[in-house]
């Protein structure tokens, strides 16, 4: 387990003072290159795709591209986008399990061959829509340890994924192999092992059926530092994943990934403004100009932000919540902050995912301008 100090805020200055006007998302490009370079050098071999949703901005995309990251997308919107920035259909892969069936034409037209079913639905559509292609099926595994977790939505148990890849074989596609996501935040390295036999166990099965799969994509989950300091590091991780892939699965298995998170989370800073505060019922109450409509919605579902300012004075607890006329929109109940007040910048490290691929104008609100460095 790695443990990260506590962050400085001597350069909290710095920070506010690069920034004009709030709500900001500082992104910083060198961060988020250092970040990509991790993730080569750990996991050396493996066909990484950045899952874009975690934060699409054009200048985060061309930095990745050029650095030859691949991409994982869900919709035509995404398609578009990334066709937009003359990224190659062969450059991306979709994983997305529930697909509508324009984006399945559009995307096997542009070159997309590597799609994710779990459902017979699904494998209707691919069948149809995406004839001889590689689907991967997606197979449910724990989520525990995430802070996010994705098991309920997606996925199917072994019995009904070796079912759908007959299936999907019969049907004359060719199916490659096997996804999973073990959860996004996911703090518990033995999350990645314990995946990895459950596959295992199906791959066994599809292969005595005469289905021979070739592919691992082992998805995202790869956690980061917001408050809790003790998760493993992208390092250990690849580390864990390859030994177990190697005991367990033939050389030459093609391995796949697809961080959101972890790629640009570190490389971005939202810098907001105190816009308001007020007593209440014994609790004071900070309100500041982003919230939970303006790319704080993780809050919402668990995910705890650091909150650095510069202020001083002794440092009580706090309920902070966001600008817009909606209860709602109350982002954390129980931060430790010193004294601010109206005017005075906080700053949010840690913010690159999963923050302005949220954003909506609600209230006539704007989400934080993107402001890129490095
Ligand atoms: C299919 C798929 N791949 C990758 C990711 C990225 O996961 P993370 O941001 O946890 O790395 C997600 C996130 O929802 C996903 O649904």
């Amino acid at each position: 387990m790695l443990t990260h100090a506590a962050p400085s805020i001597e350069n909290l200055k710095h920070l506010f003072a690069s920034v004009p006007e709030t709500p900001a998302l500082l992104i910083d490009l060198k961060v988020l290159r250092s970040d990509f370079l991790d993730f080569k050098r750990s996991f050396a071999g493996s066909r990484i795709c950045y899952a874009i949703k975690a934060n699409s901005h054009p200048e985060i995309l061309t930095e990745l591209y050029a650095l030859g990251c691949d991409f994982e997308i869900s919709s035509l919107g995404e398609l578009h986008h990334l066709q937009s920035l003359g990224i190659r259909g062969d450059r991306i892969i979709s994983s997305n399990p529930i697909k509508s069936p324009l984006f399945i034409r559009e995307a096997y037209a542009a070159g997309l061959r590597h799609f994710v079913f779990d459902s017979k639905a699904e494998v209707d559509k691919l069948a149809e829509l995406a004839p001889n292609s590689s689907p991967c099926i997606r197979l449910t595994v724990p989520n525990e340890g995430s802070e996010w977790p994705l098991d309920k939505k997606f996925g199917v148990g072994p019995e009904m994924a070796l079912q759908l890849l007959l299936l999907a074989k019969a049907k004359g596609l060719k199916p490659a192999g096997v996804t999973f996501h073990i959860g996004s935040q996911n703090r518990e390295l033995e999350g990645w092992p314990i995946a990895l036999r459950i596959v295992r166990d199906l791959w066994d099965k599809a292969k005595k059926k005469g289905i021979r799969l070739n592919t691992l994509n082992i998805g995202g989950g790869m956690p980061v530092y917001y408050t809790n300091p003790d998760f493993p590091s992208v390092a250990e991780i690849a580390k864990t994943v390859a030994a177990t892939r190697d005991t367990l699965f033939p050389a030459g298995v093609e391995t796949f990934l697809e961080p959101g998170r972890a790629m640009v989370a570190r490389a971005g800073t939202i810098v907001t403004t105190v816009v308001g505060v007020a007593d209440r019922d014994g609790t004071r109450w900070v309100y500041i100009d982003t919230g939970i409509f303006q790319g704080l919605a993780e809050a919402l579902g668990g995910i705890k932000y650091r909150y650095l300012t510069h202020a001083s004075g002794p440092v009580e607890q706090c309920t902070l919540a966001g600008p817009s006329c909606d209860s709602m929109d109350t982002i954390a109940r129980d931060v430790m902050l010193p004294q601010v007040k109206v005017g005075d910048r906080i700053a949010i490290p840690a913010c690159g995912a999963y923050t302005t691929s949220y954003n909506t104008d609600f209230n006539g609100f704007p989400g934080p301008r993107v402001i890129t460095v490095g």
